[in-house]
């Protein structure tokens, strides 16, 4: 992809349309008043300077990524063109921030069916994301790939977690008595280059190695080699992702709010949170973006769900992001939406030009309840489908925003990715709480870890064997 000129990024640039936050069209009980700005003007410079301030220092290394990979974003190149040529699938093991941007990504900038494409159509690897420990699917993966042509990523910052450590003893096992020597041929590790057990692991059989940068946490790194090499091998142009970053960066550096759209973002949820909405769904109009709805739902939640404030203080604070897909759930969701309780801030995506057009063709003249769909094409339904969505939304006084996205793109996609996690920082500083922490994620590991025996877990594996037993009663 060519990012020709200064004038093309501009015409890439995001949108935020928050129209539909305020009192004009979703009432005076719902709406925000257009003094917001004025009366939060602390909050609002506060959490930019202080964002300002920690940016590329410690977990907010993330900052530097659109600037300081060029010669690993070669070596990544250099890498995915070799596995093209040798293997048909590439098998990413991960969960969490180890997976999840890989699959957006995926499905925002590859062919929506690209593993059912013939191989002369789809010119790269199949891709699968492995994020999961049910022994169906593992068994199911084994169903479809030829070890031969398989490249593995395992990819975990900790180079503990259960999950991904499982599957890959799994393969490796599988590996090496069939390839012995040749085992480490078919696996590539993503992991810290500090610490943990991959990194061991892989120094002892002599894997490929990519490292994860230390202040970049799990869901914040999708634009390092963990998303980046994935990409690659499917043949995304990941400079010009990179380049999207840079360009979003630049803009969210601006003081001005309105000039700032992950500032604005920002503000308008943690405002609608205070008013007790608590429900933050993201709804794009693309099947493209359906798994960026899935990413953001979890940088949302791990991000700002916290129990506790920077100070200390017991807070209990957050939103529950849901993912929906319009028009999708339209069909599904938006009846609760429009007339359930009032806990909701909906973001709706618009794509402007979507990467094809398809008409809707003519027939049955004799019946008008059809034939009005005749010569229209599926890209103005999605449209008006969408606008007809926030008018409804809009008279049941629901607040909504739209992010308006030209098209999609791996430019535009590097955008949104960023914008998502600067608005993320900010919130994150208006809350005033560590966005950076998973205290809880970490509950659940260790509590595995214990069950398993693991060593250093002893007193967990007490509580937990001192915990009541299951009442049969209460199962029926
Ligand atoms: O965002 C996070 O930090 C988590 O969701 C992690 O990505 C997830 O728990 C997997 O961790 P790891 O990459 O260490 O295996």
């Amino acid at each position: 992809m060519k990012i020709k000129s200064a004038k093309w990024r501009n015409g890439m640039k995001l949108k935020i349309d928050f129209n539909n936050m305020m009192k004009d069209f979703v009432g005076e009980q719902q709406g925000f008043d257009k003094n917001i700005f004025e009366e939060n003007k602390g909050l609002i410079s506060n959490a930019f300077e202080s964002v300002i301030e920690n940016r590329g220092t410690g977990m907010m290394g993330w900052t530097e990524l659109p600037y300081n990979q060029t010669e690993i974003v070669e070596e990544i190149i250099q890498t995915a063109k070799n596995i093209r040529k040798k293997y048909d699938n590439f098998v990413v093991l991960g969960i969490g921030g180890s997976a999840l941007g890989t699959i957006a990504v995926f499905h925002a900038l590859c062919h929506l069916r690209h593993n059912e494409l013939p191989k002369s159509k789809r010119k790269s690897p199949k891709l699968y994301v492995e994020d999961n420990v049910d022994p169906e699917r593992m068994q199911a993966l084994f169903d479809v790939i030829d070890l031969d042509k398989t490249m593995f990523n395992v990819v975990t910052k900790s180079g503990e977690t259960s999950e991904t450590m499982a599957q890959y003893l799994i393969i490796m096992d599988l590996l090496k008595k069939k390839y012995g020597d040749k085992a480490n041929e078919h696996m590539i590790a993503t992991t810290s280059g500090e610490k943990g057990n991959l990194i061991k692991i892989a120094k002892q059989e002599n894997l490929k190695t990519f490292y994860i940068p230390e202040g970049v946490g799990g869901r914040f790194s999708e634009l390092c080699p963990v998303g980046l090499l994935p990409a690659a091998v499917v043949g995304v142009d990941i400079k010009a992702m990179l380049k999207g970053a840079e360009f979003m960066d630049k803009i969210c550096q601006n003081k001005s709010i309105f000039k700032n759209p992950a500032l604005l973002m920002a503000l308008l949820q943690v405002l609608a949170m205070k008013n007790g909405k608590n429900i933050s769904v993201m709804m794009p109009y693309a099947e493209s973006l359906k798994h960026v709805a899935d990413w953001y739902c979890q940088l949302w939640s791990e991000s700002l769900g916290k129990a506790t404030n920077n100070l200390g203080e017991k807070i209990f604070v957050g939103q529950t992001p849901v993912k929906a897909l319009g028009v999708t759930d339209q069909h599904s969701q938006i009846q609760l939406y429009r007339e359930g309780p009032f806990d909701k801030v909906i973001t709706l995506i618009a794509v402007e030009n979507y990467r094809t057009t398809y008409e809707i063709s003519d027939g049955y003249k004799d019946i008008p309840e059809v034939s009005f769909l005749c010569g229209h094409t599926l890209n103005e339904f999605i449209t008006v489908a969408r606008k007809s969505t926030e008018y409804a939304l809009n008279i049941a006084n629901r607040q909504n925003y739209t992010i308006i996205m030209p098209e999609v793109n791996a430019f535009t996609i590097g955008e949104l990715l960023y914008l998502f996690e600067m608005e993320t920082a900010f919130a994150g500083a208006m809350l005033n709480i560590d966005a950076y922490n998973q205290p809880g994620v970490e509950g659940g590991k260790h509590a595995a870890y214990a069950i398993f025996g693991k060593k250093g877990y002893e007193n967990i594996k007490k509580e937990l064997d001192n915990a009541p037993n299951k009442n049969s009663k209460y199962i029926c």
